[in-house]
């Protein structure tokens, strides 16, 4: 069997990474590479490293492209954590001038939910699924009956007067020297507010620090059943490519 392949890059605050993804199997066609984010990340800067690691795969044709901000058709809204040159950025052209190929440009969370539900741990289920992504910021994709809802921004829900990812993001866990116990009580009231809006069947969470599911999840008390990522920091480089598949 013939095994198609696309190509995802992550774009981060603090890295650009990239690899071509076999899109049969959901995994990476080999080892991805990483660049440090240039600063000031301004799209320009950006969008050559992107052609950078392009060119280091040899990769001619479209490719899938994550960013951690609204990313409405091609154009980037918001940039909470990135430089601000990305609001209202037609961001396609520029990686299309820049790179002379056409990227699709997705919500880092978003691509993540869309790899989750393709091949990890949602696995393809029918229903309303949540992911969230706990780094930096809080990340959120909805899917329903494997259909995104892009750019859900559940992070940025004010709760007891704050923007939720100041309080229950992983940063706000180094931050506030946080133990799991604590950190599970921040996190159990963001759940708890987003499980009483929608109602998910699934929630699945991703981030880095998801690998450690098992220290700060018995702290986390909510009704929905809640899962770890499976693609772990692959999860932005598969959905994007299998975003930009179609
Ligand atoms: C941004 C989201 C992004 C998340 C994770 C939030 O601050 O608003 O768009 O998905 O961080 O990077």
């Amino acid at each position: 069997m013939k095994h198609e392949r696309g190509f995802g890059i992550d774009i981060g605050g603090s890295g650009i990474k990239g690899a071509p993804v076999d899109l049969t199997t959901g995994t990476l066609a080999a080892e991805r590479v990483r660049i440090p984010t240039p600063q000031p990340s301004t799209p320009e800067a950006v969008a050559e490293t992107v052609g950078q690691i392009l060119d280091t795969f040899g990769w001619k044709s479209s490719f899938g492209c994550t960013f951690p901000a609204v990313v409405q058709h091609g154009v980037t809204r918001t940039a909470a954590n990135v430089d601000p040159a990305w609001v209202d950025c037609d961001a396609a052209t520029v990686l299309r001038k820049v790179t002379g190929r056409d990227g699709l440009l997705v919500n880092d969370a978003d691509a993540a939910g869309v790899a989750e539900v393709a091949f990890g741990a949602a696995g393809s289920r029918a229903g309303v699924v949540l992911l969230a992504t706990l780094g930096t910021g809080i990340g959120s994709a909805l899917i329903v009956d494997g259909h995104l809802v892009p750019n859900t921004e559940f992070g940025h829900l004010e709760i007891d007067g704050h923007d939720a990812e100041t309080r229950a993001a992983d940063s706000a866990r180094d931050r506030d020297d946080l133990d799991w116990e604590q950190w599970g009580e921040r996190l159990t009231r963001y759940f708890t507010h987003v499980e009483n809006l929608l109602w998910p069947d699934l929630i699945v969470v991703g981030g880095g620090v998801s690998k450690k599911f098992d220290k700060w999840s018995p702290y986390v008390r909510t009704r929905t059943p809640m899962v770890p990522a499976k693609l772990l920091n692959e999860a932005g480089i598969i959905g994007a490519a299998l975003l930009a598949h179609g």
